[in-house]
């Protein structure tokens, strides 16, 4: 598996620092005030995980898991919910919990959705993000590292369901022939 990566983003030691660094500012944000902080699975599970670890206030876990239908998807708030939160979300605050941020259009959707069901407050925090890859405007509130157009794999990351037990974020070899991983 390891000869398929081209080379390391980022290293085990730089995401714990990262992360614990994203887990202050967002004790800063809530000062206190409880939240409900929504795995967006699967991709964010090492993230999230490791995240409200270093979260001083109440924290309610949550899991969902969804896919969107492309840029539709945005101004008409369809998305496919393959699995929904438990809780009610009406005047909570929410905090999603993403590994990376693309074309911006599952996030956007999703934040519609948060809206739509009457969170008070919605923030998005995410491990990565690709703004060369952005169709719609959208930025997460809190972001942990930016990464160029790479194919990248590791922390949660997969291609084709594989990589995401890499402890480290890296990029996948081009010439991987990506029939050969499915
Ligand atoms: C990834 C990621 C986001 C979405 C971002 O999920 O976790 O949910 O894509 O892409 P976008 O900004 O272009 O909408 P994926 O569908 O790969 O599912 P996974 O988390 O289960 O791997």
């Amino acid at each position: 598996m390891t000869n398929d990566i081209e080379h390391i983003l980022y290293t085990e030691e730089q995401i714990y620092k990262r992360v614990k660094e994203l887990a202050c500012e967002i004790n800063s944000y809530y000062s206190g005030k409880p939240i409900i902080a929504v795995f967006v699975l699967k991709g964010s599970a090492f993230f999230a995980s490791d995240l409200i670890r270093w979260l001083n206030m109440d924290v309610t876990m949550e899991f969902m898991s969804v896919s969107s239908y492309g840029i539709e998807s945005v101004s008409s708030g369809k998305l496919t919910i393959k699995r929904d939160i438990d809780s009610d979300v009406t005047d909570k605050n929410v905090l999603l919990i993403e590994d990376i941020i693309d074309t911006g259009i599952t996030l956007s959707t999703l934040k519609n959705l948060f809206v739509q069901r009457g969170a008070n407050d919605i923030k998005v925090v995410t491990m990565l993000s690709k703004p060369s890859r952005r169709i719609v405007k959208f930025e997460a509130d809190f972001t942990g590292f930016e990464v160029p157009d790479e194919f990248v794999v590791g922390y949660g990351l997969d291609y084709a369901d594989k990589y995401r037990n890499l402890p480290y974020i890296a990029s996948l070899k081009r010439h991987i022939d990506r029939k050969s991983v499915v």
